[in-house]
């Protein structure tokens, strides 16, 4: 099984435990860092929707919360194998900019992009005119 294939079964695996009672769109996500390490996501849903979280930052915070904080590549599985959001866009572009992103559809199929390619023209903290403390 190669990489994607591995992570992506994560995902599917994850997946299984979305919670998406309003939507019942089902995400499932996966998140491979550098140490090997491989932390699994889902989206969950919330009564106010605005603090709904999709899978993908389920699966990279959740990562971070655990000390791996050098991801390389993440996986987002649906049954249409749609593409992230605008706002994990935003969070991969922070926390891994340098990440593969593989999007897994119901039928087995994995297209391979990256986060460069998902959000150009970005707005990052390169651009912030002020010092990041350290
Ligand atoms: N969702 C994700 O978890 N990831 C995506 O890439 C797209 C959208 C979730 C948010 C919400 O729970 C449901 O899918 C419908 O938008």
């Amino acid at each position: 099984m190669s990489q994607a294939e591995q992570l992506m079964q994560v995902a599917k695996e994850a997946r299984e435990h979305a919670y998406a009672p309003y939507s019942r769109f089902h995400v499932g996500s996966a998140v491979l860092d550098a140490d090997g390490t491989i932390s699994p996501g889902c989206n969950v849903e919330n009564a106010g929707f605005s603090p709904t979280i999709c899978a993908e930052r389920v699966a990279l915070t959740g990562a971070f919360a655990r000390g791996h904080q050098n991801p390389v590549a993440i996986a987002v599985m649906t049954d249409p194998g749609v593409t992230p959001c605008g706002v994990c866009r935003q969070v991969m572009l922070e926390l891994g900019p340098d990440m593969t992103v593989y999007i897994g559809d119901g039928e087995g199929n994995i297209r391979s992009t990256t986060v460069r390619e998902l959000l150009p023209g970005s707005f990052s903290k390169d651009d912030l005119t002020f010092p990041i403390p350290k």
